[in-house]
């Protein structure tokens, strides 16, 4: 079949008329008795440089589920690593032990080359399409507003207010930070197309709390850079944020192929507010905790909200989240699947 003539690729691009293609963010995860059988073994870091551990895991919802796209294991603060910041995870959420907020800790970041610097996460890629040659490969970063959340808070947050201050206190500062993170995110992502993934997602967790004005400034201009520099690449490229409503004004114009809506959003006000895109989302992933009728009956109400399936990728609105019941994903998957063949 290959891979450009897949139902992922072609959806993309808004030209897809067969099946439905689904895939499920964090499908990779804590909710899968195989993996949590790997960690056992190893942490998740040490996980993240095993190439080869990384292509199994990739494999594990593959083999389990029929879903239509694998997506890199690795996580959005690996880059981060390279560069100086000190990164962990030792309650399981991440923790940076020096966290930026001068010029100064900007300027002290280095600038990764990402083949030799994230090496592991490239040769993982190369694993993955040895195994799972016809199935498209999602390589993914986070967004540098997301990345830039995270640096200057040195954990995770509900509101992540130091971050949003910053630009604000130090809108100088930010700007070198957001160009620096472009130039790695660009040149991090087009290494990652070159060892063998067919498609880019960028991972805006956090954008979705800034104002209107902040997130064209912030979130639009650097995304706008980032693909640009991509653009010759011909592949499709995703941008998922987290809380899409508010922006949708401003994303229908970015320079990409697909949106990721989250679960608050309504998928047919997406549809409509983005014309020229397809869409991707967007189950409440504490859905699939319902009865196998109300994870049907939810998934169903989406599907018959929208007009247009030429354009639709199927997802969860975020991340799947530990303990899902494994049953609900196969109902999931099996309904998007049934809806139009
Ligand atoms: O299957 C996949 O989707 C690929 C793997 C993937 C991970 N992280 C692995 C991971 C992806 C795409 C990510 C992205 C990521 N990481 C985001 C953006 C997506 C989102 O949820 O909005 C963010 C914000 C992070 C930062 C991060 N990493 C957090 C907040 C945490 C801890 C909480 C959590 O959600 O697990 C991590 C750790 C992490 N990243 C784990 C995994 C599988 C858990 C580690 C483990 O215990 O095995």
């Amino acid at each position: 079949m290959g891979v450009a003539n897949s139902s992922f690729i072609k959806a993309c691009y808004g030209r897809n008329s067969g099946k439905i293609p689904i895939w499920i963010m964090r499908q990779a995860g804590r909710y899968l008795p195989e993996y949590l059988k790997v960690r056992e073994e190893v942490s998740f870091q040490q996980l993240c440089r095993s190439p080869k551990i990384i292509a199994e895991v990739v494999d594990q919802p593959i083999r389990r589920f029929d879903l239509d796209a694998a997506i890199l294991f690795s996580d959005i603060l690996t880059m981060l690593e390279p560069m100086g910041l000190d990164v962990s995870f030792p309650d399981g959420g991440p923790k940076i032990s020096n966290p930026i907020s001068t010029i100064d800790d900007v300027r002290r970041m280095r600038p990764i080359n990402p083949v030799k610097d994230l090496s592991f996460a490239l040769d993982g890629i190369r694993e993955i399409k040895k195994i799972l040659p016809d199935v498209p490969l999602i390589g993914f970063a986070g967004s540098p507003f997301t990345l830039a959340c995270y640096l200057i808070e040195g954990q995770g947050s509900k509101t992540f207010n130091s971050a949003k201050k910053f630009l604000h206190q130090s809108p100088d500062v930010a700007e070198e930070l957001f160009d620096f993170l472009a130039d790695a995110l660009a040149a991090y992502l087009r290494t990652q197309i070159e060892a063998g993934a067919e498609t880019v997602q960028l991972f805006e967790s956090w954008g979705g709390i800034l104002s209107h004005d902040d997130f064209a400034r912030w979130v639009i201009k650097p995304v706008n850079k980032i693909f640009g520099k991509l653009s010759d690449l011909k592949i499709p490229r995703i941008l998922f944020v987290n809380n899409v409503a508010p922006y949708l004004d401003l994303l229908k114009d970015l320079d990409s192929e697909v949106i990721g809506v989250d679960y608050r959003t309504k998928l047919n006000q997406a549809m409509t507010a983005l014309p020229n895109k397809a869409v991707q989302g967007n189950l409440d992933p504490t859905v699939l905790f319902g009865t196998p009728e109300h994870v049907k009956e939810k998934t169903l109400q989406i599907l018959d909200s929208l007009e247009n399936y030429d354009r639709l990728i199927f997802n969860l609105g975020h991340g799947i989240l530990p303990e899902t019941p494994l049953e609900s994903v196969k109902i999931l998957v099996d309904t998007v699947h049934n809806y139009r063949n």
